[in-house]
């Protein structure tokens, strides 16, 4: 198969879908023939995750790859989730929809400066959200992902010298609900960052019996007016179980889209962010989940490309931690959608 420079240099393939097609019909009958399946997080756009075989958090996403016997594993999310996949699936083929898709958080832990860090504070094992690259990941005991962190933070002896990054605000309510005292990476989600206390105190104001979720991502004066803190698994878990009619919603607004599927007679109303749509910001919004799109994944699925590889040194030593993760993990139900 001959790929476009121009595909290479931007990291997706931009040719145009054939007029007249049915692309959802198109895209499913690739996926029957290739023997491919779909996996899409909750952060991307409401069609991509219609169209998925499998939609889920980064826990779910990873445990399900774990086990898919399928060729071909087509991530529709970010590029340290391909990854994950690409670990865990070594002999598949694992695409993504676009090499740009990144993660703010993953870009905020190089893993040369975690390294230096580490050799800093001798005696510290490492534990490693999710969302870091894989390089990060061959330097880390033990990953987790934000369904998971208790439980993986709780295995270790309560005397056990921790290192706990990317993320910050993760990271400080996990010492919160542990009673632990973890070193934390400086690192953090330009998304979940960006929620405005102000606005979703005033949103609370006029719809009084809302109840408040909240992603562990978010800083500390966020998770404390929270009713319920979780991964987007378990805030829609909640949602969808409790009697509440109203849900103020502190994630990437994606997750809605499940929400509402799952619970039509419920109102959520998203948390706003600091900048005002007027400034041209929608910072609910993770930018890389959002280039995701069907036309993309039409063009993934026909051309297989772009395609996630992992060298094998990285490969070899990121997936103990990952398996670490899932062994831990294995009795823990996360939410996943099947269609
Ligand atoms: P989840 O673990 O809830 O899937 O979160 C992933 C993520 O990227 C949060 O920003
Ligand atoms: Fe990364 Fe934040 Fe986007 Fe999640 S929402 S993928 S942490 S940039």
């Amino acid at each position: 198969m001959e790929l476009k420079d121009t595909w290479i240099e931007k990291g997706y393939i931009d040719e145009a879908v054939p007029e007249g097609i049915n692309l959802r019909e198109e895209i499913r009958k690739m996926c029957k023939d290739k023997n491919a399946v779909i996996l899409a997080h909750y952060y991307t756009d409401g069609a991509v995750q219609d169209i998925a075989d499998f939609v889920g958090d980064s826990l779910a996403l990873a445990q399900w790859s774990a086990k898919t016997d399928a060729d071909i594993i087509v991530m529709c999310g970010v590029h340290f989730m391909g990854e994950t996949n690409k670990i865990l699936c070594p002999d598949k083929k694992v695409l993504v929809l676009d090499l740009n898709a990144g993660c703010s958080l993953a870009d905020s832990c190089k893993a040369e400066e975690l390294k230096t860090f580490v050799e800093q504070h001798p005696g510290h094992k490492v534990v490693s959200y999710v969302n870091t690259t894989a390089a990060v990941k061959a330097l880390t005991d033990v990953v987790v992902t934000s369904s998971n962190a208790k439980l993986v933070i709780d295995s270790f002896p309560k005397d056990e010298k921790l290192i706990f990054g990317p993320d910050k605000n993760l990271g400080g309510y996990i010492n919160a609900v542990t009673g632990r005292n973890m070193l934390l990476w400086n690192g953090g989600c330009h998304v979940h960052g960006q929620f405005s206390l102000e606005k979703i105190l005033a949103i609370k104001e006029e719809h009084p019996d809302a109840k408040i979720l909240v992603h562990p991502e978010c800083p500390a004066p966020i998770q404390k007016v929270a009713d319920v803190i979780g991964s987007t698994a378990g805030l829609l878990n909640f949602a969808i179980k409790d009697d509440a009619a109203e849900f103020i919603v502190a994630t990437e607004s994606g997750i809605l889209h499940e929400m509402k599927k799952a619970c039509p007679d419920k109102l959520f109303i998203p948390a706003p962010p600091e900048m005002s749509e007027a400034a041209g910001c929608s910072c609910n919004e993770c930018s890389y989940m959002k280039l995701n799109t069907l036309e993309k994944l039409y063009n993934t699925l026909k051309y297989e490309w772009p395609t996630i590889e992992v060298p094998a040194d990285i490969a070899e030593k990121a997936v103990k931690p990952i398996e670490k993760m899932l062994e831990i993990s294995k009795n823990l139900k996360s939410a996943m959608s099947s269609k």
